[in-house]
């Protein structure tokens, strides 16, 4: 079997490798020849672990990499991988992407091959394009489209991808569902990966709601955070007591500065437009009030900041962290960078260094500015902010950063620095929801 893969963003790129791990001859393709050229040579053109050693394992083998959309022409499954970013006009998805993707690789769809959409997408999106395919191809050339969400997170994106935690295969008919069977047996046999096999929308509604159930439960964990802090109880304390309720759990209950990243802002976001469109908002109008306590801790921790350094115009505040989360060099609706945004317009100045996001963090916020290392960030700072939850950071030393800093003030936005550590050695330390 062979297989394409449209949209090498880190979904796709990271898709096409897995095909490749599976043993299926795979090409993936793009209109970006940079990224292309950069994974044809092996190279990641992200930050993503695991994800190199596939590359130069498979390309120059089973996996190739091109832009040139007539090379799918030979393949019998088509993954649609690219992106559906947050439109700059509305809260809903932009649609171009899905709509180009499948609009390039009509023209080389051969009889009886199979498209299957990866990207998350407004319900109702994918009986839309089969009507496409099935307008646009001629008579002799029967081809089927499936939806097979991806539930992938950034910095496990290889382990997500060759052992998933579920494979949801929304097919419209049983030689479709045996196509996507034969194309994941691996993974089904040695993980027992358990299948749940739907329609079209229900596949589509699946991976919105998964992402919603997420932001939702970090935005409770955020909500009571508020809630701690006017009453100086602890957050991570009741986050740990709930979490120990099977039917709560603890993963997900992490306070802090919130949720980022290129999938849950903008898919709640989508989510809500969408269900106004099909007269429904009101079903899933929390997800307003999950984004709004999302935003209201950024706010939050800016204001900490004025308040603890006395105002922000002059002060010197170090950053660490700008990615959205660790592990990964994505910089997409980061809180971080959100929030050292927001300081240095109110006037501060804001050095931030995070160990992979920097050439990404610069190209959207260039007016910030950049250290080359945890010393030279915090180097005469009134506060250090720590954002982005890296390993690195939690190692960090408090005596010896203490000795670098102006006034040894530290706000712990992913509250897992040791606190006692960092108040032993003379720091104030501020959590986020902690007493
Ligand atoms: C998310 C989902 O977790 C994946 O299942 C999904 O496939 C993916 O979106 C997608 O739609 O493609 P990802 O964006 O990689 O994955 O990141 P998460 O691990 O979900 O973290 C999202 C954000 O929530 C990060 O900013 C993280 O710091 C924050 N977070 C996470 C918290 O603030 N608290 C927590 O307890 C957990």
């Amino acid at each position: 079997m062979r297989i394409s893969v449209i949209g090498t963003g880190y979904l796709g790129a990271v898709h096409a490798a897995g095909m490749a791990e599976l043993g299926f001859e795979v090409v993936g393709v793009d209109v970006d020849k940079a990224k292309i050229a950069s994974l044809q040579a092996a190279t990641m053109p992200f930050y993503e672990p695991e994800f190199e050693p596939l590359l130069e394992k498979h390309v120059g083998g089973r996996l190739r990499f091109t832009t040139d959309f007539a090379e799918v022409a030979d393949a019998d499954v088509h993954f649609v991988c690219v992106g559906t970013p947050q439109q700059g006009s509305s809260l809903a998805a932009d649609m171009t992407y899905v709509d180009a993707a499948v609009d390039a690789i009509i023209p080389h769809l051969k009889d009886g091959s199979l498209v299957v959409g990866k990207s998350t997408v407004p319900v109702g999106t994918a009986e839309r394009l089969a009507e496409r395919i099935e307008t646009l191809t001629p008579d002799s050339v029967n081809v089927e489209l499936a939806w097979n969400p991806e539930f992938l997170r950034e910095g496990f994106a290889v382990q997500d991808t060759l052992h998933p935690d579920r494979l949801v295969l929304g097919v419209p008919s049983a030689g479709a569902e045996q196509i996507l069977r034969e194309v994941y047996a691996r993974t089904i046999e040695e993980d027992r990966t358990p299948v749940v096999v739907t329609d079209l929308p229900t596949a589509e509604l699946v991976k919105v709601a998964a992402n919603s159930f997420l932001a939702t439960k970090i935005s409770f964990i955020n909500a009571m955070s508020e809630i701690c802090e006017i009453t100086g109880a602890d957050v991570t304390l009741l986050a740990d007591a709930i979490g120990y309720d099977d039917r709560i759990g603890r993963k997900f209950l992490n306070a802090g500065v919130g949720f980022g990243g290129g999938c849950l802002p903008k898919d709640i976001r989508a989510f809500s437009a969408r269900a106004g469109e099909l007269g429904a908002a009101a079903s899933v109008a929390f997800l307003a009030e999950v984004d709004a306590i999302n935003l209201r801790r950024r706010e939050h921790v800016v204001e900490l900041v004025r308040g603890q350094v006395g105002g922000l115009v002059g002060r010197r505040i170090a950053v660490l962290g700008a990615a959205f989360k660790p592990n990964s060099d994505d910089v997409r609706d980061s809180p971080a960078l959100s929030i050292a945004g927001q300081l240095h317009l109110a006037g501060a100045s804001v050095s931030v260094y995070d160990p992979k996001a920097m050439g990404n963090a610069a190209k959207i916020f260039p007016t910030l500015d950049y250290s080359d290392s945890v010393e030279e960030c915090v180097h005469g700072a009134d506060a250090v902010l720590h954002l982005t939850e890296w390993p690195e950071f939690r190692e960090l030393d408090p005596e010896t950063l203490g000795g670098k800093v102006a006034q040894r003030v530290v706000i712990d936005g992913r509250n897992c620095l040791d606190r006692e550590a960092y108040k032993a050695a003379g720091w104030t330390y501020l959590g986020l929801g902690r007493s």
